[in-house]
């Protein structure tokens, strides 16, 4: 006979702790619920009080019911609270060591007929379970996001599992309504091991950007009938949790397909972590919500200021200025208060840092977009327009718009070295210097070569010793340091050059000797 089961414990209140706590309590379970801190079981509490109400308003939950849910739930920070529980489920963010130093705790505080639980998503419950005293006592009780909603939990078991725990678990699953698979301790277990490969590639589709998020994600809705795309499923899980849960599931297997995308770490950097901070591959009206908000096209730009006092600011602010923006100009050390009254800045830098760099010095990541504008070799200026993973979309088309104004060509590209045009001048410029470093060619046969063949205006090493050495090596360190291609390395005759000072025009010898 399983025993019946009165009293529960959740540790934890965010993404799923919440929904789990609440699937406790309205069957009929007392809850005793730990979040770290009075902060987090606030947004804990409000997250089961919103849930609760969104059920009374679709008329799945009668209010008496949701009255007598919110009573059997108490909201605590103290772990001791849990003495008294059969079982406690933990849902603390995905890192092994903070779970192991949990369960080490709740094994001093609980009864020792207390069943203690994981809703782990890839980590080894094997590890959890030897933090305790009572690894026989341990479990995998893997819920699936939302918790109220979704039916499926696994229920996983470790060699030393105690076959008459797994049936315990097993049968309040059932009770709670739900349709619980038993499963062996390995990373991913059966949902999470087939799903994160297709989220993973999902986004790399979108890092790529060979489709939008949009498309993407109504191709997997309307093709394959799935409730929701994965981009919108990545920001329900949870940004951060995602990675992790891939990162574990790579470490165990190796599976390259299931190496978190290097776009999940960026966006999870940025504090786009999905509903639960409003941002995630789309945008919430506020924390936890479900509903998209539509996003602004543009906004009204008639004042710019333009900071800087070099060639290229000059350069920027003339423009503008014709293009019939009102221009406030600043130097690099008077922006204080004269740049108040603009609708944009534009400050003019020589730095190759990745715009985020920028992005998060500021109270305002979503309004930061690069602008990287190009002497005209043609008669329209090309500008790359940078987003960064935080830049909104009505910024983005702002600032398109201004530049077409302008009179500049824009292009659209991510926050990634080299942008479009560098990541594909300098890598070849570097495999010419390669080619003249093999003694394969001379420059005035690689040049002439380039010019003549590619109808290309100068040759690349009349480019190198033009743009300056050391200028070239420095971009070409940062799309090596960026990708790791070994392809991409800087060539070591162009280390040395550089090294001896040879820096092209600028010093009187590159290449060429131009004294
Ligand atoms: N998000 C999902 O879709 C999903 C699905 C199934 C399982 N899981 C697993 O559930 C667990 C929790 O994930 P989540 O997405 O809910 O994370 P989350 O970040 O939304 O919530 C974690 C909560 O734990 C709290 N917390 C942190 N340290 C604590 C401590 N020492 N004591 C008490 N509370 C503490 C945090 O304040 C936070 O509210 C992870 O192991 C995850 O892999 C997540």
């Amino acid at each position: 006979m399983a025993r019946e089961f009165s009293t529960v414990g959740v540790v934890g209140l965010g993404t799923m702790g919440a929904g789990i706590a609440e699937v406790f309590a309205r069957h009929r379970l007392a809850v005793v619920a730990v979040e770290r801190d009075q902060v987090a079981l606030q947004a804990g509490r409000r997250h089961v009080e919103d849930s609760a109400g969104r059920a009374v308003r679709r008329g799945k939950l009668s209010e008496a019911d949701q009255e007598r849910l919110l009573a059997a739930i108490a909201f605590g920070t103290d772990l001791n609270a849990l003495d008294e529980c059969e079982l406690v489920v933990e849902a603390v963010p995905e890192n092994l060591d903070l779970k192991r130093e949990l369960f080490a705790r709740l094994d001093k505080i609980v009864g020792p007929d207390t069943i203690l639980a994981t809703n782990t998503s890839s980590l080894s419950v094997t590890e959890i379970s030897v933090a305790t005293e009572r690894p026989g006592r341990v479990v995998g009780m893997h819920f699936f996001n939302p918790a109220p909603i979704q039916e499926l939990i696994e229920v996983v078991h470790t060699v030393v599992t105690e076959p008459a725990v797994v049936d315990e678990v097993t049968a309040l699953a059932r009770r709670l309504g739900k349709a619980p698979v038993v499963c062996a301790d390995r990373a991913g277990f059966i949902a999470n091991t087939l799903l994160f490969g297709y989220l993973n590639r999902a986004v790399a589709m979108y890092e790529a950007r060979y489709a939008t998020r949009e498309d993407i994600d109504d191709a997997m809705r309307l093709a394959c009938g799935y409730p929701m795309g994965p981009l919108a499923l990545l920001d329900l899980i949870g940004l951060d949790t995602a990675y992790e849960i891939l990162d574990t599931i790579y470490t165990d297997g190796r599976e390259r397909s299931r190496a978190p995308r290097p776009i999940l770490r960026q966006m999870v950097s940025a504090g786009m972590r999905g509903r639960k901070t409003g941002r995630g591959f789309y945008t919430y009206p506020q924390p936890n919500s479900p509903v998209l908000v539509d996003e602004v096209p543009v906004r009204e730009v008639g004042v710019i200021g333009v900071v800087g006092s070099g060639a290229s600011a000059t350069r920027i602010a003339t423009e503008l200025s014709a293009a019939g923006f009102e221009i406030l100009r600043a130097d690099r050390d008077d922006t204080r208060s004269d740049l108040t009254a603009a609708h944009l800045i534009v400050v003019a830098t020589t730095s190759a840092a990745p715009v985020i760099d920028y992005a998060v010095t500021t109270s305002r990541q979503a309004d930061v977009v690069g602008l990287h504008l190009f002497d005209g070799a043609s008669e329209t200026s090309l500008v790359e327009v940078v987003r960064t993973v935080s830049t909104a979309d009505e910024v983005v088309a702002t600032v398109r718009g201004v530049c077409r104004q302008a009179g500049w060509h824009p292009v659209l590209c991510s926050d990634r070295a080299g942008f479009i045009v560098d990541a594909l001048l300098f890598p070849y410029l570097n495999d010419a210097v390669k080619m003249l470093q093999d003694h394969y060619a001379s420059a005035d046969d690689i040049d002439t070569a380039m010019k003549l063949g590619c109808r290309l205006p100068s040759g690349p090493f009349e480019v190198l010793d033009e743009i300056g050495l050391d200028v070239a090596l420095a971009i070409q360190r940062v799309l090596f340091g960026e990708s790791g291609e070994p392809g991409l390395a800087p060539a070591p005759l162009l280390e040395q050059l550089v090294t001896a000072g040879y820096l092209g025009r600028k010093t009187g010898r590159g290449f060429r000797d131009h004294s």
